[in-house]
């Protein structure tokens, strides 16, 4: 397995409708999903779709937030890892929620982006199978960006308002007063 190199909006890889995968294709992928896999969690991110390594493929890897015990501490194995390959959102809820995000491939920035609170995903998993999977909250917002990346999307194209965009360090210095509550996911 290896690290893979993340790409920045500078390569237009990022700004293409990504290809979709055939079934044939996709034995030959698997090498490339564990070092997404890998290449993932290396980032401390929650997702990381193909195009950001420079793959234009209709492929991603998403690994859910830990859940917390009433200590605050991590509750081993409650992350769960999806390979989706060819994933459509094909349902998603009226109800929408504004949320803070980030993006493996603008380190550094964060912004305010509304997201649909529930979606349902028809996708196939690393083996090609068929799936149906509904998500919501955090799980559903981290889905809808990794999709957005696969039609050449960016969250910064999303914002709530422009000025909604901050670095990390502008966000984190004038959060600290406000709520420990929210949450940033990298992805
Ligand atoms: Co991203």
């Amino acid at each position: 397995m290896a690290i893979l190199d993340i790409i920045t909006p500078e390569n237009p890889i990022l700004r293409q409708p990504a290809e979709p995968v055939s079934r044939d294709q996709l034995k030959t992928l698997q090498p490339l999903i564990d070092d997404m896999i890998e290449t993932m969690r290396a980032a401390n991110g929650v997702g990381l779709a193909a195009p950001q390594v420079g793959r234009s493929l209709r492929l991603a890897v998403v690994e859910t937030l830990p859940q917390y015990d009433d200590d605050g501490d991590e509750i081993p194995d409650s992350r769960d890892l999806f390979v989706i390959v060819n994933p459509e959102i094909v349902w998603q809820s009226r109800k929408e929620e504004d949320g803070i995000e980030g993006c493996l491939s603008i380190p550094g920035y964060v912004g305010e982006v509304s997201r649909h609170y529930a979606v349902r995903v028809q996708t196939q998993n690393r083996y090609g199978k068929k799936q149906r999977l509904k998500f919501n909250g955090w799980t559903a917002r981290i889905f809808q960006h990794e999709i957005d990346h696969l039609n050449g999307i960016l969250f910064t194209d999303k914002l709530t308002a422009p000025e909604n965009y901050w670095t990390e360090e502008e966000y984190y210095k004038d959060d600290e007063e406000e709520s420990a509550e929210r949450v940033v996911s990298a992805d």
